[in-house]
């Protein structure tokens, strides 16, 4: 799989860098983590779980493929972390829905349901009737609804203990709250990584550490990506049962159910570095967005609000795949879908080190690298 018998590092333990370790260890790798906090904690923790290649779409042929095999990933995915950790992470791939309140909505929606028939996705139009059906809390305020039967959600933070739990039973060794870490390297490859514990040999390096991944110290200034955080901010509001079915797009606002009685309401798109506070501004956004759709939500009660980074890349798209620096691989920039992304990240990722595949091109890291400066004689 690498060249000496030394462990593959993969820096970040959250949905990626564990699902790659899942992978690795399930086909016999030795395999260890660094977490410089605590692992599952970020972006992998503040997600909404939402599984939505098309809903959530980017304009890439690449992208949509990988999006869409990953989701097909997610049944066989989530069952064997079930039986290996004995955590549920409630897969439930009932559809989404994204309603139209006005006629030129209503018109897109619909145009876009014929071209993703014409394309062979699964689509429907709801008319009003139809949507009230499916649900009844939406009332008669709404036009219709596209409805993607394909897609839909995870609880995210189950599926980070369940994948943390499966690590420990595959005998994963993780580092959790080490601190900052430091990639340590030749003129040629990687060594292993140092935090203030000590250093630990790797043979090969695995950057999976999220809107971090642009931050690790130590890198040669070729081998830096430019992955940046993204804040979003959500909110969760207590239902009864049933109140919300499944994941409704709105203007303005997105809904995601829990079979746990919380509903979310995500997210903002905001450029504030690391700066992870929740904000008056942000609530009231995202409340008068959910309001207006659902005036029905008035009464719930706010159970929590928090943020998180989404890692994000200059082109959107991900970065998965060697870099210009021997034995350091890249497996972060997944923006908005890091979460759907998490089976196929770990497969591509685990096939490249076993050098079974060189990667997909739209994602290679070496698009975003500058080219390495001659060794120093
Ligand atoms: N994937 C949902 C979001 O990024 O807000």
């Amino acid at each position: 799989m690498h060249e000496r018998g030394e462990p593959v590092v993969i820096v970040g333990a959250g949905l990626i860098g564990l699902g790659i370790a899942y992978e690795l260890a399930r086909r016999g790798a030795s395999v260890r983590v660094i977490d410089a906090h605590e692992p599952g904690r970020a972006a992998s923790w503040a997600g909404a779980g939402m599984l939505a290649p098309y809903t959530e779409a980017h304009p890439s042929a690449d992208f949509e493929a990988f999006c869409v095999s990953s989701l097909a990933l997610y049944p066989e995915f989530v069952a064997d972390l079930r039986a290996r950790s004995g955590v549920d992470a409630r897969l439930a791939l009932d559809g989404i829905l994204e309603a139209a309140y006005d006629s030129p909505a209503q018109d897109r929606l619909r145009a876009q349901v014929e071209s993703r028939l014409a394309r062979g996705i699964p689509a429907r139009w709801l008319d009003r009737d139809e949507l009230q059906r499916f649900e009844p809390a939406l009332g008669r305020t709404a036009r219709g609804a596209a409805f993607s039967p394909s897609e839909g959600h995870v609880d995210n933070r189950r599926l980070g203990r369940a994948l943390r739990g499966a690590c420990d039973a595959l005998g994963v060794r993780i580092d959790e709250n080490t601190g900052p870490v430091a990639l340590e390297a030749d003129a040629r490859r990687v060594l292993g990584m140092r935090h203030p514990r000590g250093f630990v040999p790797a043979g090969a390096v695995v950057n999976a550490a999220g809107a971090w991944a642009g931050s690790i110290e130590g890198l040669p200034p070729h081998a830096v990506l430019p992955v940046a955080p993204v804040k979003g901010q959500m909110l969760a509001l207590a239902m009864s049962s049933n109140f919300i079915r499944r994941v409704l797009w709105l203007p303005g606002a997105y809904l995601v159910p829990r079979d746990d009685g919380r509903l979310l309401v995500g997210a903002t798109v905001e450029d504030a570095g690391f700066d992870v506070r929740v904000t008056a501004a942000a609530m009231r956004t995202l409340l008068d967005a959910a309001l207006a759709a659902l005036p029905s939500l008035a009464e719930l009660t706010i159970v929590e609000m928090w943020a998180g980074l989404r890692p994000a890349t200059p082109d959107g798209l991900p970065y998965i795949g060697p870099t210009s620096l021997g034995g350091y691989f890249v497996a972060a920039g997944h923006y908005r879908n890091g979460i759907l992304l998490t089976p196929a990240t770990a497969r591509l990722i685990a096939d490249i080190l076993e050098g079974r595949s060189t990667g997909i091109d739209a994602f290679s890291p070496l698009r975003a690298q500058e080219a390495p400066q001659p060794a120093a004689k």
